[in-house]
């Protein structure tokens, strides 16, 4: 990553640099623009206040103000005032937003050198870390860049040092950037493999990239190639992957932390490319179907969090991995194929791939006896009807499980919503010829068919939650400043971390 962070512990008056990074908030009913800063003089506060007082910004969310040679504060050739908004509504994730439009501001003006006035910030309260850590998430998310493949790319290196009035309060906050250094790097690189195109990443590359980014970390990598796949009757999964170049692989990864404890488990759907095979997809926007892997993506990048945080809880993360092309021995609508837990399902539509090669998947989570599974899934294109680039939806019928995922989406500043399962609907994927049938006739609540076809493959004793992050996977950076435009999200990773602390 291109963003440095270092701690200062110092009075204002007493540094000197080129750009001084200011939050600033906006007040009362009229919404005026306030600083404030200890250690910040008189005089200081006289400048900012006549430099802005004809100015637009008035401190709100999403906005910024770059203040270029002007002497306002003593020592600083620059100043950058960043909005965050309502004070009383600060929190986490408002301080995320404002730090990742002042990477993106920094950036913009050529700035290389930078003090945050990390006081300028509301950091007082029980959220105080939380909030901390939303400062350095919001720079180092913002960092990510979705142009792997541009022949020239901007390496530079931005250097931000944190300023601190109290020594105490600079090494509690070192201790919280190291947490959010770890998440953010495991963040952006599931980012990094979603943004690859299907030439550059298929089921072999994903099982490397997980293998290679796994080193030195204590997580143990077993990858399943085609013949274990099949030996180990996974010929739901199996089916999907035979119209394609490439073979399958089953990622499967390990972390013991938690000594004797039951592990949790993570389920992510690895689709490198869903041409939707036979029944293939429309040209226009086809090529977004390189992001289909990004539930795998995320899962691979929530157990290198959780590895790397060395958290004390066992997990596993399995990723099925598979291509969906219509190659000549692709499933062909109505063929019938066996899961590993013995049902049959008859392949009525080959775009609805990622609940069959799910479904063998979460037969082998449900035989590891964990205390929950989470999957992640680009199931749905009914999800982004239903729920848009704002919010993951999730279904469950486990009722402790869902207050947890609320909890911990709540406290990862992530937005989900809880959606209906009903017995109504898994009686519409019952088949005419086998025990299932991949898709139903019937109009409507596509989302819930694709989640209730997924049950029939959990131990119903098992705790479980399908979150389908069709919708937020990916090109959500219009509505999130750290988001890029265009790009994987990386969705849901902090809250997969979130949960996994609760099981602490
Ligand atoms: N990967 C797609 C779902 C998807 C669509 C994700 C658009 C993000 C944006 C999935 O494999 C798929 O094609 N699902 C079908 C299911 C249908 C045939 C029942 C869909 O949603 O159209
Ligand atoms: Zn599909
Ligand atoms: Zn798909």
């Amino acid at each position: 990553m291109a963003v440095e962070f270092s701690f200062l512990t110092k009075s204002l008056n007493s540094v000197t640099g080129s750009t001084l990074v200011l939050f600033a908030s906006s007040t009362g009913k009229d919404k005026k623009l306030a600083i404030s800063l200890k250690g910040l003089s008189k005089d200081s506060l006289a400048n900012l206040s006549e430099l802005t007082s004809d100015s637009p910004f008035k401190g709100n969310i999403n906005d910024g103000l770059f203040l270029r040679g002007t002497p306002a504060v003593e020592g600083f050739k620059n100043i950058l005032l960043i909005g965050i908004g309502d004070l009383k509504k600060s929190n986490h994730e408002s301080i995320r937003r404002a730090s990742a439009v002042a990477l993106k501001a920094l950036k913009a003006h050529g700035v290389q050198d930078a003090t945050v006035a990390a006081e300028s910030l509301p950091l007082s309260g029980k959220d105080k870390d939380s909030k901390l850590a939303g400062l350095f998430e919001g720079f180092y998310l913002a960092d990510y860049s979705s142009e792997l493949f541009k022949s020239k790319k901007e390496e530079k290196t931005i250097k931000v040092s944190a300023l601190f009035s109290l020594a105490s309060a600079a090494k509690s906050a070192q201790k919280t950037h190291k947490e959010s250094f770890v998440l953010c790097e495991s963040i952006n690189f599931s980012r990094s493999l979603g943004d690859s195109p299907g030439n550059k990443m298929n089921p072999l590359i994903l099982a490397d990239s997980a293998k290679k980014a796994a080193q030195g970390t204590g997580l143990k990598v077993t990858v399943w190639d085609e013949a274990r796949i099949k030996k180990e009757k996974m010929g739901v999964f199996h089916s999907v992957s035979l119209g394609g170049g490439t073979e399958p692989r089953l990622i499967i990864m390990e972390y013991k932390g938690g000594g004797s404890k039951k592990p949790i488990c993570y389920v992510g759907k690895g689709l490198t490319f869903d041409s939707g095979g036979i029944c293939i997809k429309p040209g226009a926007g086809m090529d977004e179907m390189k992001y289909d892997m990004c539930g795998g993506a995320n899962v691979i990048g929530a157990m290198l969090a959780i590895a790397k945080l060395k958290l004390k809880v066992n997990a596993i993360g399995i990723v099925p991995a598979s291509e969906n092309m219509p190659g000549p021995m692709a499933n062909k609508p109505g063929d019938i194929v066996t899961a590993r837990n013995g049902k049959t399902v008859e392949v009525i539509n080959t775009d609805a791939e990622g609940r069959l090669i799910l479904s063998d998947a979460l037969v082998y989570a449900s035989e590891q006896e964990p205390q929950f599974i989470v999957d992640a899934a680009t199931l749905t294109g009914a999800m982004v009807i239903a729920l848009g680039d704002t919010h993951t939806g999730f279904f469950s019928r486990d009722e402790k499980l869902t207050q947890k995922i609320k909890k911990a989406a709540s406290s990862a500043g992530e937005l989900v919503w809880e959606m209906p399962m009903h017995e109504e609907h898994s009686k519409d994927m019952k088949g005419a010829y086998a025990d299932l049938q991949n898709v139903t006739a019937r109009k409507g609540a596509g989302s819930a068919h694709g989640a209730v076809f997924l049950a029939e493959f959990v131990d119903p004793k098992i705790p479980w939650a399908h979150f389908d992050i069709a919708g937020t996977a990916w090109n959500t950076g219009h509505r999130v400043p750290y988001n890029n435009a265009k790009g994987a999200s990386g969705c849901m990773i902090r809250t997969f971390v979130e949960l996994a602390k609760q099981y602490t």
